[in-house]
């Protein structure tokens, strides 16, 4: 795939694939992916200390990923990445990021569904600036922004912002505003389950835990889980921590998901998948290539056979691509899951 056919989804705080009245309304259960950190160009950076050597690694794992989220059927409704899509910073490294952002929209170019993206510290730098967030937007879209999809309300937050907002005082406030407002959506509209999707998780195991570099500072982090939890969320989406954990406050999940890219724990490369059912979220962790080709969901409709499916499906919507995604080998893979 090449680059121009990567379309930029997130525009004017909404996402143009789940737009509209009727993505409002719960009928049945579905899923998406979640995945995180594929952070074209850390293996060299990081692992290797040599910016020179390229991302080859993180592209085959992408791709891997891409093939993966192709052959599933049903379709999920789409795939996030929770930030750190690339890993050269905006302000210091500008023209490598030109070159990694370029092949991530090769690769995810060939993605059949939608693709949420979300910002992290590396897509708009630790101290983000008003031209890194531009950059940004102007790449992948809005930092922020919400919708529904079947039923179910997404809010996606530009966390950086709770980070260090040294430099974007106006914007971080801009996003306070709007947050407030999408809260009150939660409160008013009543959907089926309230998610938030963000990069930097507020904690890594417990809400009490001590401020550390893959947390959010202690006070800061408290009021934001009452504000979510009192509206009415109940789930948050996290990457950044390049290994699996997460917790609860009170009756709030928050799930961190390990990386598609490099991981800096004992977890193989991987995303995860989330099953939504009418009365809670249900999510497993797969690596790459071992995930179920035939996800299982308790469904209204009889559920076709996958070539019967294809042959009966309308055309595809404007916002899809048709794939030619071509991964690595695949690993054996179940052909089915009931989670
Ligand atoms: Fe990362």
């Amino acid at each position: 795939m090449e680059e121009k056919n990567f379309l930029v989804l997130a525009q004017n705080r909404k996402f143009l694939p789940y737009y509209g009245e009727s993505q409002k309304k719960w009928e049945e259960p579905f899923f998406f992916i979640q995945a995180a950190d594929t952070q074209y160009g850390m293996h060299a950076s990081y692992k290797l200390k040599n910016l020179d050597l390229g991302w080859e690694e993180e592209i085959a794992w992408s791709k891997q990923l891409v093939k993966d989220i192709n052959a599933m059927y049903p379709k999920p409704k789409f795939l996030v990445v929770c930030g750190d899509l690339t890993d050269a910073f905006p302000d210091s490294h500008p023209d490598l990021r030109k070159r990694q952002v370029k092949d991530f929209k090769k690769v995810f170019a060939g993605l059949d569904i939608p693709l949420v993206c979300v910002c992290g510290n590396h897509d708009v730098g630790n101290t983000p600036t008003p031209s890194t967030v531009a950059g940004y937007k102007k790449d992948f879209g809005d930092d922020y922004f919400s919708f529904w999809c079947g039923g179910v309300f997404f809010i996606v937050l530009n966390s950086q912002f709770y980070e260090d907002a040294s430099k974007t005082a106006a914007l971080a406030a801009e996003q306070e505003i709007w947050l407030e407002e999408q809260l009150e959506i939660v409160r008013n509209e009543n959907p089926q389950h309230a998610v938030v999707f963000q990069h930097i998780p507020w904690f890594i195991s417990f809400p009490e835990e001590d401020k550390e570099y893959f947390n959010m500072e202690y006070g800061l982090r408290m009021e934001m889980l009452e504000r979510f939890h009192s509206a009415g969320i109940r789930y948050i989406f996290c990457g950044h921590y390049h290994r699996n954990a997460g917790g609860f406050y009170k009756d709030m999940e928050q799930v961190i998901t390990s990386a598609v890219g490099v991981q800096l724990g004992d977890t193989h490369h991987g995303y995860r998948l989330v099953r939504v059912l009418e009365n809670r979220l249900v999510h497993q962790y797969f690596a790459l290539g071992t995930a179920p080709t035939h996800v299982h969901l308790p469904s209204r409709k009889p559920m076709l056979p996958p070539a019967a499916a294809a042959a009966a499906s309308p055309a595809r919507p404007v916002w899809s691509f048709t794939s030619t995604a071509t991964g690595e080998v695949t690993p054996t893979r179940k052909p089915s899951l009931a989670l």
